[in-house]
């Protein structure tokens, strides 16, 4: 008989006023971001900001492009600025917003299916969990420990 396996994933939800320092300090950078976008066709402002070991924040939006399959997520605007500018860094949080033009309200942010890989990339390549806070309905945050807690079953260099 086939078995059934069950996943379960934790995550914290919290108020704006639950966030410690760091916390933040990375959404509201996440949020500075966001205004900085290039995003001409969806007007949807997604902001990210990374929260470094060293303590360091690296902040990327979303490009968009013409041609749209050419533009980049925010998230892997950060991952990929962080990585060619400052290499080797490990990163201790990924943290992301997102606004539509001329709204002041956030809005919940939910990385796609490709930053999630990409997002797992760097996690597998730092041997060390990222955690991810998201901005979440009705003004409150989502805290992933991990990477993995958002990408089971994920596809690493392990699977070549
Ligand atoms: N977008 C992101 O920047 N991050 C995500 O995780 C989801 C979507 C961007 C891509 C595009 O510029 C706009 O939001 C609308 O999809």
């Amino acid at each position: 008989m086939a078995s059934e396996l069950q996943i379960t994933i934790c995550l914290d939800v919290l108020a704006p006023e639950e966030l410690n320092t760091q916390e933040r300090q990375a959404i509201e950078l996440a949020q500075e971001a966001a205004a900085d976008a290039y995003a001409p066709y969806s007007n949807f402002l997604v902001g990210a900001a990374l929260l470094l070991e060293n303590g360091s924040l690296f902040k990327g939006s979303n490009q968009e492009n013409a041609a749209y399959p050419s533009g980049l997520c925010a998230e892997r605007t950060a991952l990929f600025g962080l990585s060619a500018n400052h290499p080797n860094q490990t990163i201790k949080m990924l943290a992301v917003t997102a606004r539509r033009r001329h709204k002041d309200t956030f809005l919940p942010a939910m990385p796609c299916g490709a930053c999630r890989q990409v997002m797992a990339e760097y996690e597998y390549k730092q041997q060390a969990p990222i955690q991810v806070l998201l901005q979440a309905p009705d003004g409150k945050f989502y805290r992933f420990k991990s990477v993995a807690d958002l990408l089971p079953f994920q596809f690493t260099k392990d699977h070549l």
